[in-house]
Order: C-alpha cells, then structure tokens, then sequence
C-alpha cells in the first residue's frame, strides 16, 4: 500500500435546500461575480432567475458569460479570463455541465495572470493561483465540483488536454439532484458512462489495490449500474438523480485513488476522439472501456477482472478465471450499448480509422512518450484497440 496525502477541501451543499446558500457563500468571497453558463439549459430549468435573484438579496454585482460550448473552448476561457480582468470580479460561479465548471475553473486561473491561460497547458507554466471558485453542477458526469481539473479543447492546435493543481479546487459546489431531472437521455446515459469510467480507471489498476478502496469502488459502480437506467426510465426520480450525483462526485474527487497508481489509459484514448471528431466524452469513453479491457486480459491481471465480475456483476466464482473474465467485459458492453442505449463502434459517429496512427501518436505524446498504466501502452496498441472498436 502506498502513502498518501488527502487533502480535498471543497464544501458540499447537498440536496433539495442547497441553492438557498449560494448567496451567502458567494459573499464571503466579496462582491462581484463572473456568472459562467453553457447554451441556455439554466435558462430553461429556472436556475438563472434563482441566481440572479440570489445576487439581488445579496447586493452582489455580477458578470455574465453565457455560450460555453460542450468540450469547452481555450477562446472561451481566455474571454471570460479577460472579462474577470477588466471588470474587476473577485469570483466565479460556473453553473452547468462539466464543460461549464472546467471553463469556470481555468477562467478563474487566466484571471491571476498576464499570460495566455493555454500557456498553462503547452508550456506547463506553475498555475498556483486562482479567483475563488463555485460551482453548480447539472448534470451527472465529470466530477468537476469536487476535483482539481479541468480539460480544454483548442481547436486551432486540435488538441484536448488536462490540467491540474489544487488552485482550481472549488471551494464551495452546490449539488442538487433535481437540477439534473432535465438532462436528456443521452447525456444521461453518457454522464452515466463516463462515471463509470472514472471508477474503473482507477480500479483496474497495475499496483495490489486496498481491499477497503476496491470494496468503495465497487459499492460506487454498483450504484450506477442500478440507477443510471431507472434515470433513464423515470428522468424525476429523485433517488435515482441524487445517487448519480454523489458518486459521480466521489468517483472523481480523489478520494478512490489514495494510495493508487495513476493510470487513466481509456481517457487517454478519448480525449483524442473528442479532439478530432467533437464527441460527447462519455460516449467516447463507453465504445473505448471494454475494447481496452478485452486488450488488456492476460493471465497477469486475470484476477483483477474476476473480482469487478464477481463483486459488481454478481457472476459465479466457481467458474474458471478466463470465463469470468470474459463474461464480465460482456456484462459491461452490454450496460453500456443495451441499458444506456449508446453507440457500440466508433463508425456509426464516422470516425476514420485513417486517423487512428495521428490520433495514436497524440495520446502517447501526451502522456510523455507512452501511456503507462494497467497496461503500458505504445501507439500500435492504441490502434489496435481504435480498430476493435470500429
Ligand atoms: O450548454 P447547456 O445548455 O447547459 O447544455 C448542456 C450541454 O449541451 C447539457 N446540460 C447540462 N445540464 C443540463 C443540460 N441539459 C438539460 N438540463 C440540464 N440540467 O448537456 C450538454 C453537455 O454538457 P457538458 O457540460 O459538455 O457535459 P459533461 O458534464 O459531460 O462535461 C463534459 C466535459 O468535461 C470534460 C470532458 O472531457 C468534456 O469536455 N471532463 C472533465 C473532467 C474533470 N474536470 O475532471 C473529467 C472528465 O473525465 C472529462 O474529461
Ligand atoms: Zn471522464
């Protein structure tokens, strides 16, 4: 078992009443906001008239930055960067999906500096600082309200990357399960997916594990497993909703990968998709996860898929270890493609298997030459895991 330093500081307002605390907190952080949102979905739902009414009561000014796009834009965030600047904001409020909460999180870090936020990433200039950040997160998915990351999209350099430091934590994040009744069966079947993943990146993992953490892990996959697709049936179900929720929150937010290596191979790979092609990354994520499983099987880490068939999908131990195996890989596509009801290859979102030795080539790249984790992989097992998945 390796050490550890847990150090996850963002306050969680949770439930139905947690909306009634966002002017108060904002307030500890002073005076003006830079209000960030996506297409109109928080003009649909109601939420931008509770914000602002909250402003109001709290004499808060605010800034508006609305037209965040899904795989959120470097332009954006240098925007919202430069309006932070001029109109002297002391804080930001992302309200939306995990494209909103990341634009918010690095605009929030451009705001503190001189130079170009992308510089951040291409040139891995330190990010120590940023504007206190808030989130509402509506939509179940990408864990952003509770963790130190983000992933922009430059579309000029067609790159998808990650970024990371403790400064982007939020401080505070208000979840409430009843903002996410309106997301779409799609994107909740894809937030479903890429909750999933993030659990099983860190999982399926090349280190001895802990059985407490394994045992965490398997309780948080279970739990999507059985309400993602009673959210897709009943979208108002509120256990449902609030379930998704939380473990989307705790899958993510550092807590599951104390003590484990950090991996992360099948995002990797999907970030490159969405770079190339603009997909909705869970969607990425669930064509990827079994094709990389079945890749990755060998008699080394058998035991590993035994135990996620046996503990999460109810599978009979007595069976031979390559069965079990096997049948649980089988047991995930089948969420995936039959109880979520996404897109099983790549070709139905026209994705060209011409691309795979570029896209190939910028998923090692990015993770320093080769992906390291539950398997070391180079760019010719990278397309031979995009071919499977045609
Ligand atoms: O733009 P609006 O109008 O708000 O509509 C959004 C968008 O079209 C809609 N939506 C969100 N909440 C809604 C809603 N529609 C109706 N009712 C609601 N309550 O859903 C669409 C997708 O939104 P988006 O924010 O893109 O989805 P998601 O939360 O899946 O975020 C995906 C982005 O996060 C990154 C992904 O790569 C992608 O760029 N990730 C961020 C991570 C992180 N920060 O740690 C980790 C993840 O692995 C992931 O890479
Ligand atoms: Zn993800």
């Amino acid at each position: 078992m390796k050490d550890f330093v847990y150090d996850i500081p963002t306050k969680v307002y949770f439930g139905k009443t947690a909306l009634t605390h966002v002017g108060e907190e904002l307030s500890r952080f002073g005076h003006k906001v830079l209000l960030v949102y996506g297409g109109g979905s928080i003009k649909r739902t109601g939420l931008y008239d509770r914000l602002i009414a909250q402003f109001k009561a709290c004499q808060l000014d605010w800034v508006e930055l609305p037209g965040i796009e899904p795989n959120p834009r470097i332009q954006s965030v240098r925007q919202g960067a430069a309006l932070c600047k001029e109109q002297g904001c002391d804080m930001v409020l992302a309200a939306g999906g995990g494209s909103c909460m990341d634009a918010g999180k690095f605009i929030a870090a451009g705001a503190c500096v001189d130079f170009d936020p992308w510089d951040f990433i291409s040139k891995h200039l330190p990010l120590t600082k940023a504007l206190p950040i808030l989130t509402i997160p509506t939509m179940a998915a990408t864990g952003s309200e509770m963790n130190p990351t983000v992933v922009i999209s430059n579309m000029e350099t067609r790159q998808k990357l990650g970024c990371s430091s403790p400064a982007l934590r939020p401080k505070v994040s208000f979840l409430d399960p009843e903002l996410t009744v309106s997301v779409s069966q799609y994107q909740t079947a894809c937030g479903s997916a890429d909750i999933l993943s993030h659990i099983m990146e860190t999982y399926f993992n090349p280190g001895e594990g802990m059985f407490m953490l394994d045992s965490v892990m398997e309780g948080l996959m279970k739990t999507v497993l059985k309400y993602a697709p009673i959210a897709l049936e009943h979208p108002d179900d509120y256990e449902a909703r609030a379930n998704l929720m939380w473990t989307s929150t705790w899958a993510i937010n550092g807590f599951t990968r104390t003590c484990q290596n950090h991996v992360w191979a099948c995002h990797g790979l999907e970030h490159e998709l969405s770079a190339l092609y603009d997909i909705t990354h869970g969607l990425g994520l669930a064509i990827v996860t079994p094709r990389f499983l079945e890749y990755c099987l060998d008699e080394s880490n058998v035991s590993r898929y035994v135990r996620f068939g046996v503990n999460v999908f109810g599978l009979d131990p007595r069976q031979e270890p390559m069965t079990i195996a096997q049948q649980s890989i089988r047991k995930l596509a089948d969420f995936f493609y039959n109880d979520l009801g996404l897109p099983s290859t790549l070709t139905e979102l026209g994705i060209r298997k011409e691309d795979f030795p570029l896209m190939a080539q910028k998923a090692c790249e990015a993770k320093g030459g080769e992906i390291k984790g539950f398997k070391t992989l180079h760019q010719q097992d990278i397309i031979q895991i995009y071919e499977m998945c045609l």
